[in-house]
This record gives C-alpha cells, structure tokens and sequence, in this order.
C-alpha cells in the first residue's frame, strides 16, 4: 500500500503539521474551471462538481478527476462504467452549486437541459464543452479515489463560451477582453 493511501496512526496525527483545512485554503489559491461529472442511466443519472479534473494523454486519450470516497457518485459510476466531464461556462454558476448540494428533488436533472450518448450517459447540453470517458482505472488515494477515463466522445456546443472559475472558495466567470484570447492563441 503506498504511503498515500493509507490512514495516519496516532503518532502521525499528533505530529502531523499540514492541516487538511490549511491544505484545503492554500490549494484553494490554486485556479481552476469547474466541471460537472455526470453519470447513470436515464431515470436514475446523478452527477457532482468537480474542480479536481486533469487531461492525462492524447494517445491514447485519458483525464482524470478526484472523487471523495464518501461520494453518492461511486456506486453510479461503477454501475455505468462512464461518466461525462462537463466544462461549465461562466453563466452555470448555479449548476455548480445545485450539483454541489444536497438537492430536494429527487432527479438531479430536473429543469437542467441534457441529453444522453449513445452509451446511455448524461451530458450537460449547455456545458461550455464535454468529454464522455469510459472508466479504465480507478486508484484509491488518501480519503479521495483517483478516476480515469478514456474519452470516447466529446463536443463543444457553443463556441467563445467563457468559463466558470474557482479561486479562493468563490465561483464566478472568468473576465476576459477578447484581444487575451487572441494574443495567446497566436503565441501558440
Ligand atoms: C467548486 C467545487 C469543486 C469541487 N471539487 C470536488 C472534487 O474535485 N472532488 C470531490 O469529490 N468533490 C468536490 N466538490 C464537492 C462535491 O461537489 C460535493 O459537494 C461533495 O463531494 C459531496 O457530495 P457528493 O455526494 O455529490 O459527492 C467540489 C465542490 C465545489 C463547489
């Protein structure tokens, strides 16, 4: 078992010097976008946000993200073996705090657009883009499970969507002049 997954003994917690909270609020400093990961048959989809998303390989083409063990996601995704990572775009905001939470309905997808793949997994129709994956590894690491998918279709509805961004434990657009994008486009 790898340092990482297993828990602290007695002896390590009392000598431990990073707090999971000090962790939490210094990765926090960290930008990301924010992603929806949608899984499950129709009738019965779920989905979380996700800022923990990583692309892994273009050939062949894997991503990753980091789902708590204690997810209600875990024994979907087992069941649909995929799941869909959905960018959201800076006008989701609510989505992302909708499938954050506890939610009062019973489907997680009511009033929210979607469709579903060939494959029979959810997608986010007005996601900034998505990537549908079928699950090929998971890794257990610390209190997280690492999860990684093959991309096995993927689709940006809309093109010069800006997107949603997580800094400091707040949520909001991303706020951009147009001449940023096209300035690093050309430098690439
Ligand atoms: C911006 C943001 C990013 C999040 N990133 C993750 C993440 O990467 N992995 C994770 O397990 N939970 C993440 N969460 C928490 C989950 O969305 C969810 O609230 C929590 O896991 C408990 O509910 P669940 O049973 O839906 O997973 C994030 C929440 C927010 C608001």
């Amino acid at each position: 078992m790898s340092a990482a997954a297993r828990s602290l003994t007695r002896a390590e917690e009392e000598t431990r010097i990073v707090e999971p909270l000090d962790l939490r609020r210094v990765c926090g400093l960290f930008t990301t976008g924010v992603t929806v990961i949608t899984t499950g048959p129709d009738g019965d989809a779920d989905g979380t946000t996700v800022n923990s998303f990583t692309s892994v390989s273009l050939e062949p083409p894997l991503v990753l993200f980091c789902l708590h063990q204690q997810s209600r996601l875990h024994t979907l995704l087992e069941r649909s073996g995929g799941f869909t990572v959905n960018f959201l775009s800076g006008r989701q905001q609510p989505l992302a705090r909708h499938f954050a939470g506890r939610r009062a309905t019973a489907d997680a997808f009511e009033g929210v657009p979607h469709h579903f793949t060939a494959d029979g997994l959810p997608v986010l129709s007005e996601a900034l883009a998505h990537l549908t994956c079928t699950t090929v590894d998971v890794h257990t690491a610390g209190d997280h499970d690492i999860v990684i998918g093959e991309v096995v279709e993927l689709g940006v509805p809309e093109h010069g969507l800006e997107p949603l961004i997580f800094f400091d434990g707040s949520l909001g657009p991303l706020e951009t002049g147009a001449d940023r994008f096209q300035h690093t486009r050309q430098a690439s």
